[in-house]
């Protein structure tokens, strides 16, 4: 059999399954599976024997039963990283990148003025003293992939991430280990637990479970069935999280250290709130792709 004959099939499959992209999607497992990119298959058109042939079969039923294909596959993009995810973990969502970006910008802030560096009419005056790394703190660390991404752009950065979940902590390391990134270290652990006399972190960051519980049964069938349940309710009002994060996080930041937090689609005023009563200043809001507000930013007083 040809390569390119088993894209009908496979279409026909996931169409009848009600799967959103049928053809996107049918040719992406279909070529993922042979090994073979896009131009090549067109191109040549190669024959391909009984093991690959059921291997399609196998990955065109496990989507057409509603599994994610970055679970199919076994990883997502993030960033310039690559996350291996599976069963257990969130896959990282592409809103996350912005709290990862936002949280480097910030980060280079903190950096910058640490070491003591002052703007002057445009120009940079040198460093007056070496400034150890910055300390960082994801809790709800998932995958590892914002603790990642800040790991990468900051080499000489410590960082920690925290979940609950040891199937996350799991795929974390492995996901260091994959990315080659040696400055994190992933701890199982609720939220401060793991840290509870460690002070001095110069960001917080995180994107927890935020879901209400009521409208868990409302998400797309491959989140519902197939994501866990622990990375997405976030209590009644979906606020948890921020409430216990909010009013731990300032024993654990130092003087002007930030908290970053990604926040649900309709959550932004009122975990500002929350952000406010807990003694944060200088709080702001970044707007997603869609114009939802969705990180926000404050700074523990000085
Ligand atoms: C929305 S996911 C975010 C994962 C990852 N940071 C990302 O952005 O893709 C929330 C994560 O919080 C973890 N979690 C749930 N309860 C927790 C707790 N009490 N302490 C630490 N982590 C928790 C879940 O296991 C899940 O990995």
């Amino acid at each position: 059999m040809k390569l390119l004959d088993t894209l009908k099939p496979s279409i026909y499959h996931l169409k009848k399954a009600n799967i959103d992209e049928p053809v996107i999607e049918a040719a992406v497992l279909v070529f993922h599976v042979s090994g073979v990119d896009r131009l090549t298959a067109y191109r040549d058109n190669p024959e391909i024997g009984p093991v690959i042939l059921s291997e399609i079969h196998r990955l065109i039923g496990r989507r057409a039963m509603g599994e994610p294909m970055q679970y199919i596959i076994g990883e997502a993009d993030f960033m310039d990283l690559v996350i291996k995810v599976g069963r257990g973990v969130l896959i990282p969502r592409p809103e996350t990148e912005i709290l990862a970006r936002e949280a480097i910008k910030e980060a280079r802030n903190l950096k910058f003025i640490a070491r003591g560096l002052k703007r002057n009419s445009g120009h940079v005056t040198p460093p007056v003293q070496q400034s150890p790394g910055l300390r960082i703190l994801d809790l709800c660390s998932g995958s590892g992939c914002i603790a990642l991404a800040l790991a990468r752009e900051f080499p000489d950065a410590n960082i920690l991430g925290i979940d609950i979940s040891g199937t996350a902590v799991k795929y974390a390391e492995t996901n260091a280990a994959f990315n080659k990134i040696s400055n994190v270290i992933f701890l199982e652990g609720s939220l401060f637990g793991p840290v509870t006399s460690m002070p001095g972190f110069d960001l917080i960051v995180s994107n927890p479970p935020y879901i209400k519980t009521s409208e868990i049964d409302t998400l797309q069938r491959e989140v519902r069935e197939w994501e866990p349940l622990e990375a997405l309710d976030g209590g009644m009002d979906g606020l948890d999280f921020y409430k216990k994060i909010l009013l731990g996080a300032g024993r654990h930041l130092r003087k002007g250290g930030k908290i970053l937090l990604e926040a649900g689609y309709d959550q932004a005023g009122e975990i500002a709130v929350i952000t406010e009563k807990a003694g944060f200043k200088k709080i702001t809001v970044t707007k997603d792709f869609s114009g939802i507000d969705r990180i926000l930013k404050a700074e523990w007083p000085a």
